[in-house]
């Protein structure tokens, strides 16, 4: 049988730390864990994540290399039954500039983070890792054991995590699903978090802004890479679908990593569908029902031409497929452009 077809079984609560809780996908998947039965407990150190996006859960405030501090969470919650680990500088052409503050906080912090989580004998790590990482295909459509191919800082941060993490549980009792997201974007279905960034540098956080007028145009990076219409190709996957993929592996996790033979496992994440910036632009255009002023411009520093996802594992071990429409998306997306201010306090 395959997984997609498995039964619902009765499943126990589950606690799960979430690391990053407080930032776009981490307090969207908190959310996607309690509408599942589960309690998130969130630590983030508020680096750039928004307070108001921890709502009510339950919440430390530090840092994730600080050991003290994980003991205490562990001690005041001993039944926390893994840890999504999403905590992380982000930002691709900012990590070209910062070099040391993405290693330092992305690979050194995740360090010390999986080896307190092995002294803790809390061994049960969901890892956010990123599509950034794969070379260009002639076809754009990537397996998980296709070649990588790192072309900014935070590439190399995400992949050596991805390293560590395998090293790791290749020597000790950790244990981890890394899920290689492609390009998350939406809002949850209350429209409560979302892009929070001033200046989004998400392609669709571009083009609310020049649909809303906040910027005179959307600029399309790059025309001139050898995809059907020269523009970058994504798999834009909405967020609560990705969210949704983090309950499945944690409520999964001993039997992923069982059928997978392997202590830690490399899953995609997107939707199967590769849809390039221009294609973007029309399907946006057709869901907010008017034109949006367009420019163009050489490829940002770091930019990766794109990549679309093989989700042939995501739905053998996770029992998984994405659910909601890139429409869905983009609709979600502007009904958060609508209602940020009010939770954020800024346009
Ligand atoms: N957003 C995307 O398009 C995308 C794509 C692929 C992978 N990812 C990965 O998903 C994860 C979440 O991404 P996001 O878009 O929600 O980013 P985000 O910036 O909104 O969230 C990251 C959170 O981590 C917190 N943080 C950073 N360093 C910390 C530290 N040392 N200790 C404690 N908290 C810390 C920040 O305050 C923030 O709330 C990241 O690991 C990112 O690399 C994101």
């Amino acid at each position: 049988m395959s997984a997609g077809t498995t039964p619902r079984r009765t499943l126990t609560a589950m606690k799960v730390l979430v690391t990053g809780g407080a930032g776009y996908i981490g307090s969207i998947t908190a959310k996607a864990l309690e509408e599942a039965g589960h309690v998130p407990v969130i630590l983030d150190s508020l680096l750039t994540g928004p307070r108001a996006f921890v709502r009510d859960r339950i919440f430390y405030e530090g840092d994730i290399s600080d050991r003290d501090l994980l003991t205490r969470i562990f001690d005041e919650h001993d039944d926390i039954a893994a840890t999504i680990h999403m905590a992380a500088r982000i930002v691709i052409p900012e990590s070209v500039q910062l070099p040391y503050e993405y290693y330092r906080d992305n690979v050194s912090k995740s360090l010390e983070l999986f080896d307190q989580l092995v002294a803790l004998e809390k061994t049960r790590v969901v890892f956010s890792s990123t599509a950034a990482i794969y070379g260009v295909k002639a076809d754009f459509e990537v397996r998980e054991d296709d070649p990588l191919d790192l072309t900014s800082p935070y590439a190399h941060s995400k992949q050596m995590m991805e390293q560590i993490l395998r090293d790791m549980a290749a020597a000790t009792d950790l244990r981890g699903i890394v899920l290689r997201y492609f390009n998350p974007i939406g809002s949850d279905p209350d429209t409560e978090s979302g892009i929070y960034a001033k200046e989004p540098s998400h392609v669709l956080g571009q083009l609310v802004m020049a649909a809303r007028g906040q910027k005179p145009a959307f600029t399309i990076t790059g025309t001139e890479h050898p995809t059907r219409d020269g523009t970058g190709i994504r798999d834009y996957v909405h967020v609560w679908d990705l969210a949704r993929a983090h309950v499945r592996a944690v409520e999964r996790f001993d039997e992923v990593v069982e059928a997978a033979g392997e202590p830690s496992v490399v899953i995609n994440v997107g939707t199967g569908s590769g849809v390039t910036v221009r294609e973007l632009v029309a399907a946006f255009e057709r869901v907010f029902g008017r034109e949006v002023p367009l420019a163009e411009a050489p490829p940002r520093p770091g930019d990766a031409i794109g990549a679309f996802a093989n989700v042939d594992r995501a739905h053998e071990l996770l029992g998984w497929r994405h659910e909601l429409s890139l429409d869905d998306a983009i609709a979600s997306a502007l009904a958060w452009g609508e209602k940020r201010q009010e939770i954020l306090g800024y346009e």
